[in-house]
């Protein structure tokens, strides 16, 4: 159901710039052969997740961390993933709060944003509101599912999705749905968090913070290339984001959880081992205002002793965001992104 269509400025599209990225080496997926701790886990392929669903209506109002709006970020998938064309229409599946959304509808003739939670999409209608606008085309906000998408086969110049793929049972089956419905020679344009590196010792961290915070699986490049990959479609390619600077208290405050799971987590975060405080670049922002390499003695988060001179205010990282593009190509036979429906 069409919830509401509103319009936009055009600014010319920018030149693009194209980051040429990494070729994507079609490597064995990885596999749940890792131990599975926390709420519920799998990596990669396409089994149930366990565990309790995310109640994203609920989260949807609190859900506004920095690193959905970052800006570099934003920029990064609209140029890989040629997004930005001033006569394109684009789909974003599980567009959520719109973030990155409301920011990519300024560059293209019309922008369609679907998402199963309705408090997702009220939120992203507010923001896209709250735009300045000038004149321009139209965006559409709908609430439907990922696995079914209420589109035509064929229709939009690019399909994408952010940050949604680790929460989706069948993930697969989605990919298939965004490569019917986006047009020959269109692109398929998928974004996700991953472990900063595979280093077990750091992706077993990894594993321990995301479980606590939610159902959902690892995500890993050769995943997402794979998908693709089997959805039929060719000339995959990734690129890698790494956003430095990144707050986790901001990421937990803004997340939507409760605070009781906030500081589960920003526990964990606080007694992961040294190799993955080496692969996240972990600084210790004081309550004083001083940022250290090494976690001070007796040292105790936030939200525990914030008068402290000791007390952690905050962790500032690095993250590992992965873009992972795949083409339609020309005629394609419809079994690829038919196939398991
Ligand atoms: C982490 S948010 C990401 C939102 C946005 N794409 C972004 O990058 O900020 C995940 C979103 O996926 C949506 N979602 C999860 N499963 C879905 C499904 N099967 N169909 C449509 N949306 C889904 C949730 O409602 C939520 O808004």
């Amino acid at each position: 159901m069409s919830v509401e269509i509103e319009q936009l400025i055009l600014p010319e599209a920018q030149p693009s710039s194209s980051q040429s990225g990494i070729r994507f080496e079609p490597l064995k997926p990885l596999i749940d052969d890792l131990s599975v701790k926390g709420r519920g886990f799998q990596i990669g392929g396409d089994k149930e997740i366990r565990g309790p669903e995310t109640d994203w209506d609920k989260r949807a109002e609190s859900y506004d961390a920095a690193w959905t709006r970052e800006r570099n970020y934003q920029l990064r998938i609209m140029e890989f993933g040629g997004l930005r064309k001033s006569n394109f229409q684009v789909l974003a599946v599980a567009g959520g709060g719109s973030h990155f959304e409301a920011a990519l509808a300024l560059s293209v003739e019309r922008l369609d944003v679907v998402d199963m939670s309705m408090g997702m999409v009220r939120k992203g209608q507010r923001i896209f509101d709250s735009r300045t606008i000038r004149n321009g085309e139209r965006m559409g906000f709908v609430q439907g599912d990922a696995l079914n998408l209420p589109y035509p086969d064929n229709y939009f110049d690019r399909v994408v999705m952010r940050h949604a793929l680790h929460h989706l049972a069948q993930p697969q089956q989605t990919i298939n749905e965004m490569a019917r419905v986006v047009k020959e020679e269109g692109v398929v344009v998928l974004s996700d968090g991953t472990p900063p590196n595979m280093n077990p010792a750091v992706v077993e961290d990894y594993r321990n913070v995301f479980g606590l915070k939610e159902q959902r699986r690892i995500v890993t490049d050769q995943d997402m290339g794979i998908a693709l990959f089997m959805a039929g479609l060719t000339s995959v390619d990734t690129d890698v984001y790494w956003m430095a600077g990144a707050s986790v208290s901001d990421w937990l405050q803004y997340s939507g959880l409760d605070k009781e799971t906030q500081e589960q987590i920003f526990l964990t975060k606080l007694h992961q081992s040294e190799e993955t405080n080496h692969a996240y670049g972990t600084r210790y922002l004081l309550v004083n205002g001083e940022v250290v390499e090494k976690k001070p003695r007796g040292a105790t988060a936030w939200f525990e002793n914030p008068d402290s001179g000791e007390a952690i205010h905050d962790l500032i990282e690095t993250w590992r965001f992965a873009i992972v593009i795949g083409k339609k190509p020309e005629a394609m036979a419809p079994k690829g992104w038919r196939s398991g429906r």
